[in-house]
Formats: C-alpha cells, structure tokens, sequence
C-alpha cells in the first residue's frame, strides 16, 4: 500500500481529530488563548535537546530531565524555573498533569521507552530523529500515537523548510519526467560513525564522571561498564546506541524524495561495505557503505532504486553536471526519465536542475504545498497543537522515513546478500538471522 493510501484509509480515526491540550484551550471564548503557554517537559536537554528547547523557547518549559548533569547545564540555566529530573519517569510520576507536551531528545536507543511514556500519558510529543534504533520500536509508537490521538513530530527539521516544498513541486511539475533513480548519501563525521579503529580499547574499567548516571543512561539496554569513547557525540557509532551515518541522515537527506514521491517501502535491500566483518564488528559500523534499495512500482511511480553512499563511498558525480562544479557530498541526486536534480541535505537546501542551463530555463513551479512560516520545524509542531491537526514530520511519516535508515542497519550486517522485506509482516522473507534483528532486546524491567 502506498503511504498516503495508508494514510487517507486511517484518516478520519487519525487526522481529522480535534485535539488540542486542555491548558491551551482554557480561555472563556473556547479559541485558544493567546497567552497561554504550553507546557513542556524535555527529555534529554543537552545537544540537540538544548537546540530544540532554544525553538520552544516561547512556551513554558517546565521541567528539564537528563541523566548528566554536565550535559543539562546549559538548558538548566537558560530555563532556571524548571524542575529537573534525573529519570523520566520520575518526572511523570511528579509532574504528569503539569506537562503538555513532551520533547524527547536523547541517543536513539532511548526514544522509544521515554516516548511511550510520554504517550501513555497523553502527551503530545516531539522526537529527535531517527524516531527510534529499530524496526519494532517505531511501529509501536506509531500505534501508540495513533490510539492516543496526541500530536507528534519528528526531528527532521528538513521537512518545514521551503526547498523541501520546491522539490516537491518541481517533481510534480514533471520537471524531471518520471523519477527512477536516487543516489543519495552522506560524507560527514566519518570517524565518528566508523569506530572499528576502537575495538581494542574496551579491555580496562573506566570511572563512571560525577554527574552521570550510566545505568539511567543505558536504559532498556543491557548492563555494561561505561567508557568515555561512548559521550559525547561517539555513541552514535556504536551500534548497541546509535544508528550510524545512514540512520543518522537519512531523515534529512531523503525527505524530499520521500515525500514527492508517496514512497511506500522498499521490497529488497543490499548493503555493499567496506572494512567491515559483521561476525567481528557487529558493535560497530562500516568505513564505507553502498545500500541498494529496490522500490516496487506502485500506481504513481515506476519501479525506482535509491543507491546509499557514506563513509568511504560517495554519491557518483552526475555525467549532467558541468566541469567546475562540485559534486554533492551529502544530499541527493535524482534521476528522471527527462533529467536531473541535485539537492543538499535537511530539506533539498539548494536543490537545482543540472546542468545550469536547465535551471535557468526551467519556470517556477506553482505553489502547491502551504509553507511553514520561517521554515521553524519546532513551531509547525506546536502550532499543530494549538490547532489540532498533525504536525508536517508527525510518527506516520517521520516514522515510516526513519524504518528505511533501520532497515539500513539490518542490512549491514547481511552484506552482500539481497534482502527481501515484508513491511506489512514486517519481517524478511528470506533470512533468519536479519529477522532477529527487527526487535531490540531490552534488559528485565523495561518493556
Ligand atoms: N535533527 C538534527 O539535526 C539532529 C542533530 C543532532 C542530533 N540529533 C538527534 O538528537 C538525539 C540526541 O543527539 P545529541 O547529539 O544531542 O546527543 P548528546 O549525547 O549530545 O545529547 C543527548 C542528551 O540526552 C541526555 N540523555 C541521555 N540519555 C538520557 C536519558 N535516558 N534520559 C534523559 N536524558 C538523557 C544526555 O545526557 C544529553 O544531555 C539523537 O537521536 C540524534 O540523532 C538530531
């Protein structure tokens, strides 16, 4: 089923509610009050924690939960009215009826867990992406979101911006004919999300710092002694917590081919990778990978490929593309049966026909698609609230372009071989071992 299809059928249960928090509603009129804030509780707010409560600033940030305190300083003095928690469930258990909505920000491996209990209790919430670290976690937010009716976002900030809207609409103009192939890919922080250089360190303890609680840290995960290649920034090479370069990017780099094109899921994945023994490196990732994905044909598209590159491979350069002129190193090209695209990463920033001249050449398209007022992903979600309608990246979409990067991952650890996926089982139909895979194992007392 195409996405949308799957949307429209769920609509009227998903989209069409009224919900807006009853703090926002409180005003004797019945419209929202102007002034009221809406109430948020951050959940991991160093980072890109404290990059998002910056863009929520304007509400109430009530309470501000992290499990390092070094780490929360920041946040904790731009907001000194705040509670502050260590553990999140603490912060529910104390604050529940005071918070709104929830901002979940932490490593990946702990989306899922902080944001069912955001949900459970009737929060809406906006997620950092990918919306979780695996397959499993991400349809059961999706579900929980959807039974709870709250309004979701994922951290895709992309998708608010105005290329991601040109793209979209120059696509549909038919400015590129019909699309059949995506190279897409990413060449940031290579020794970062490649940690293989690492895998002898792990032999001595390491002193937990003051300030930090590990075993919070870890979560659903499980136990194992703390080490400081992990924080800040490294875990996300590691792949117990991170979802490495393709999980990390993908939201942001194949958004706008996503959505021009109604993608379902792919129905088979190749991984291709370099420097990289899945019997030996499986707590790792690649020093270069090539994915294939295989889209079938539905009634909108033909069949379409979108080819993967990061690390040590890179996005071929496009024979279209004039001498001079530098290929793109993360972000997209997109090939159609009447020529090309090349557009960077969050959102299709300076996306282009090439060569030049086509551009040039090419009229604008119509506007179809609202934009959001200064491109502010933080206020689509919160404006969604005061609204009540979804946010742009709400748990179906961002959810659903986060399982891609997921699938991603699995596929590493099968290289070479042609995954062939199920989305609606979702499980592989031909391989055991990557089926294991789909579902994460949490440690006794975390469901
Ligand atoms: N949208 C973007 O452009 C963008 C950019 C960077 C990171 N991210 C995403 O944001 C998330 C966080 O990444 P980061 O780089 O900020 O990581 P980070 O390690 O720098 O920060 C994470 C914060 O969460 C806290 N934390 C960790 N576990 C916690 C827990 N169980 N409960 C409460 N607090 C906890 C940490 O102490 C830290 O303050 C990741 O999912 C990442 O993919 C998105």
């Amino acid at each position: 089923m195409q996405r949308r299809q799957f949307l429209s059928k769920s609509a009227a249960a998903t989209f069409g509610f009224q919900v807006v928090a009853s703090h926002v509603v409180r005003a004797q009129d019945g419209k929202p009050s102007p002034n009221s804030k809406i109430r948020i509780g951050a959940i991991g707010c160093g980072g890109r924690g404290e990059a998002n409560l910056d863009g929520m600033k304007d509400e109430a940030i009530v309470a501000l939960c992290d499990v390092d305190e070094r780490r929360a300083a920041g946040a904790r003095k731009k907001f000194p009215d705040a509670k502050t928690f260590v553990d999140y469930r603490a912060m529910f258990a104390e604050m529940g009826d005071q918070i709104d909505a929830v901002l979940v920000a932490t490593p990946d491996h702990t989306h899922a867990v902080a944001v069912h209990a955001a949900i459970e209790k009737g929060k809406h919430v906006y997620c950092e992406k990918p919306l979780a670290k695996s397959i499993a976690e991400v349809r059961s937010m999706r579900q929980a979101a959807l039974e709870k009716k709250v309004i979701t976002q994922v951290g895709n900030q992309g998708h608010s911006s105005d290329h991601i809207r040109l793209f979209c609409e120059m696509v549909w103009s038919g400015a590129i004919g019909e699309v059949t192939e995506v190279h897409a890919g990413c060449d940031a922080f290579k020794n970062v999300y490649c940690q293989i250089d690492k895998i002898g360190d792990f032999t001595q303890q390491h002193e937990i710092p003051a300030g930090l609680d590990w075993q919070q840290w870890l979560g659903p995960l499980p136990d194992r002694p703390y080490h400081p290649h992990y924080l800040p920034f490294n875990w996300r090479g590691y792949s117990a917590y991170g979802s490495g370069c393709i999980g990390d990017w993908v939201c942001h780099v194949l958004d706008p081919t996503f959505w021009a094109l109604d993608l379902a899921m792919p129905t088979a994945i190749t991984a291709e990778v370099q420097g990289y023994d899945p019997m030996i490196h499986a707590e790792f990732y690649p020093a270069g990978t090539r994915i294939t994905f295989e889209f079938a044909a539905t009634e909108k598209n033909g069949p379409i490929k979108i080819i993967w590159h990061d690390g040590e491979e890179s996005i071929p350069r496009p024979k279209e593309l004039e001498e001079g002129r530098n290929p793109v190193r993360t972000g997209a090209v997109v090939h159609g049966t009447e020529g090309v695209i090349m557009h960077g990463s969050h959102g299709a920033g300076g996306c282009r026909l090439i060569p030049e001249a086509r551009m040039k050449a090419f009229e604008r398209p119509e506007q179809k698609i609202p934009r959001v007022p200064g491109g502010h992903h933080q206020k689509d979600w919160l404006t969604a609230i005061r609204e009540g309608r979804q946010a742009g990246s709400n748990f179906e979409y961002g959810g659903a372009l986060s399982e891609i990067g997921l699938l991603a991952m699995i596929a590493i650890r099968r290289p070479g071989k042609r995954l062939e996926w199920d989305a609606q089982a979702m499980q592989f139909k031909n391989d055991a071992l990557a089926n294991t895979l789909i579902k994460p194992v949490y440690r006794a007392g975390w469901a």
